[in-house]
């Protein structure tokens, strides 16, 4: 960020993280109702003056979201991704103070201290957790049980598999989802897909020490086998890091939100 500072500061960040929307929403038809009742939860169960962890935010997609519907709110938003951050720095800033951008890899332990408070009233993540390998995240939702105070919340919004024991729930939510996610339907859509937006962006020649920071830092990953750990052993990691109600409070085929109090 620092080296080409001037150029970066000229990108049409609000243009980039509209296309980010369009594209995320071609995967995840209903991620506006799914971010509407993440927030729906919180109206009935926080505070009015709650602080949320964001976690995985990329551009801030829930921060945003979260609030301008909770003027009262504060939102810390941790990533990995260098882009992704500077993307949602560039375009909504600290939305008047109440938006801390964090830089942190979730699978190095001391991403915690790095948030530089230790206690959330919610914890909030979306089209994320499922990048981690499943040790990775049962540490984290270990994590997340002495970060989210008792009483507070945690909302994981993702497609997650269904248990071995319901094969043809599983097959039923895949089949949707391959349909949904063929170039074909993008194209109908007329919105890009996640290797069109990267490709796009990567015309930027300011985003250029950025880009190469961030492919260093995602190397491991392949991006046609993300990992997916399933809702069944998700339930029981939650509660075993100490939340006490966890279950699905919205869904469509496997794309759902779950549900933790702590
Ligand atoms: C598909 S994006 C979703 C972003 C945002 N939550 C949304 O719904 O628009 C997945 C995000 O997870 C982040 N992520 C993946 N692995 C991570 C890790 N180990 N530590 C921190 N962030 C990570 C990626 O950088 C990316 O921003």
């Amino acid at each position: 960020m620092e080296t080409n500072g001037n150029m970066i500061s000229e990108i049409g960040w609000a243009h980039w993280l509209a296309r980010w929307d369009a594209q995320q929403t071609g995967y995840l038809p209903d991620r506006e109702a799914r971010f509407d009742a993440m927030l729906t939860v919180l109206e009935v169960l926080a505070p009015p003056d709650f602080v949320a962890l964001d976690l995985c935010c990329g551009p801030g997609a829930i921060s945003q979201r979260l609030l301008a519907r909770f003027p009262r709110a504060r939102s810390v938003a941790v990533d990995l991704d260098p882009i992704l951050l500077a993307l949602g720095q560039g375009a909504l800033g600290t939305m008047e103070g109440r938006l801390r951008w964090v830089e942190a890899d979730l699978c190095d332990p001391s991403w915690v201290e790095q948030l530089g408070e230790s206690r959330f009233d919610a914890v909030l993540t979306t089209t994320a957790l499922h990048w981690l390998p499943t040790p990775e995240l049962v540490r984290v939702y270990h994590e997340l049980g002495k970060l989210v105070r008792p009483g507070g919340l945690f909302l994981n919004g993702d497609n997650m598999k269904f248990g071995p024991h319901l094969p043809s729930l599983e097959r039923v939510a895949r089949s949707v989802r391959e349909r949904q996610w063929q170039d074909e339907a993008f194209a109908q859509l007329g919105v890009e897909n996640w290797a069109q937006w990267w490709a796009a962006l990567g015309q930027e020649p300011a985003l250029a020490d950025l880009l190469a920071e961030r492919e260093r830092r995602f190397a491991w990953r392949s991006p046609d086998n993300p990992v997916n750990a399933g809702r069944d052993l998700q339930q029981s990691a939650l509660i075993e890091a100490g939340f006490r109600e966890v279950g699905i409070v919205w869904q469509r085929f496997d794309n759902c939100i779950l549900m933790a109090v702590r």
